[in-house]
Parts: structure tokens; C-alpha cells; sequence
């Protein structure tokens, strides 16, 4: 099983920015909390972080070509304007589980509306770096459910 995780603009700076919201660890850590949690499990995974929206929509579209099986996605800013992102997903059907790493029902009005939850199978919110866990473990049942279903 090949999954992609998936972080939008900001994250690269975990650790620095607003600790208080996201936490002191870095980028780097979420990284390798996440690649261990996979190699326990034997799946294969990839990441991909970028600051820039056509790159992750260009990056989404690859995964389709790569044959990837599921993506954990934080677009963070973009989950709120992203169009685009959207349509990236609905164009590839592959299963997406969007995570947050702070609860965005307690945060801004602004950050109350996401563009890219139609085109996902879950959110996940407010679970920290453990939330991309979770959505490893959702895409592994969702996809070995739908294996025994063909
Ligand atoms: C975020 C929440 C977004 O509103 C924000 O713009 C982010 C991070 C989160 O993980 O909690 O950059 O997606």
C-alpha cells in the first residue's frame, strides 16, 4: 500500500510558529513520527510539503499517475480558499483523510469552512500530530475494505 501525506503552506515551520496553536516540535519530527508509524505497518509513504497551491494541485495530480492508494491532507491556509485543491481531489479519486492540527470549530470564522471536506473520506482536527496517525490508520482500513469488496 502507497500513501502520500500531504502538508500546505506554514507547516515547513512547525516548532517556530505560534506554539502555543501548533506545538514545539518541527516539521522534521512530524515527518519521522509518521514514517515510523508506516514502516510498523509496512506501508510505503511518501511526503510532500509546499507553500505554493499549483505545486500541491500538480503533486496530487502525480499521485494519481504514481498509483497512490490514499493521502493524508493538511492544505492548512488553503483548506479555506482552495478551488483548486478541490478540484485536484475530485479529479483523482483517490481516498483523502484532511487533517488540522488544532480544532478549527474553536478557532476564526474564517477557518470554519473548508473547501476540500466534500472531496475526503474524513476530518480529522484538534489531535495534534497524533491526527495524521489516525488518518494513516483510516486510509489503511478504508483501503483494505474496499480491496475485499473486488
Ligand atoms: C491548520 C489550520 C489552518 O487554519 C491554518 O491556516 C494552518 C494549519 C492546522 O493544521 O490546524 O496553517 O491547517
Amino acid at each position: 500500500m502507497k500513501l502520500l501525506v500531504l502538508n500546505g503552506p506554514n507547516l515547513n515551520m512547525l516548532g517556530i510558529r505560534e506554539p502555543g496553536i501548533y506545538g514545539n516540535k518541527t516539521y522534521e519530527d512530524l515527518i519521522s513520527l509518521i514514517r515510523d508509524h508506516c514502516e510498523m505497518q509496512d506501508v510505503d509513504v511518501a511526503f510532500f510539503q509546499s507553500n505554493h497551491e499549483g505545486e500541491l494541485v500538480e503533486r496530487i495530480q502525480q499521485a494519481y499517475f504514481d498509483k497512490v492508494d490514499g493521502m493524508v491532507l493538511n492544505p492548512a491556509a488553503y483548506t479555506h480558499t482552495s478551488v483548486a485543491i478541490l478540484d485536484a481531489l475530485k479529479s483523482v479519486m483517490i481516498p483523502t483523510v484532511e487533517v488540522h492540527l488544532s480544532d478549527l470549530s474553536t478557532r476564526e470564522s474564517f477557518r470554519q469552512v473548508s473547501f476540500v471536506r466534500e472531496a475526503c473520506i474524513k476530518t480529522i482536527q484538534g489531535h495534534g500530530f497524533q491526527g495524521y496517525l489516525e488518518a494513516v490508520d483510516v486510509l489503511i482500513a478504508y483501503v483494505k475494505g474496499e480491496r475485499a469488496k473486488v
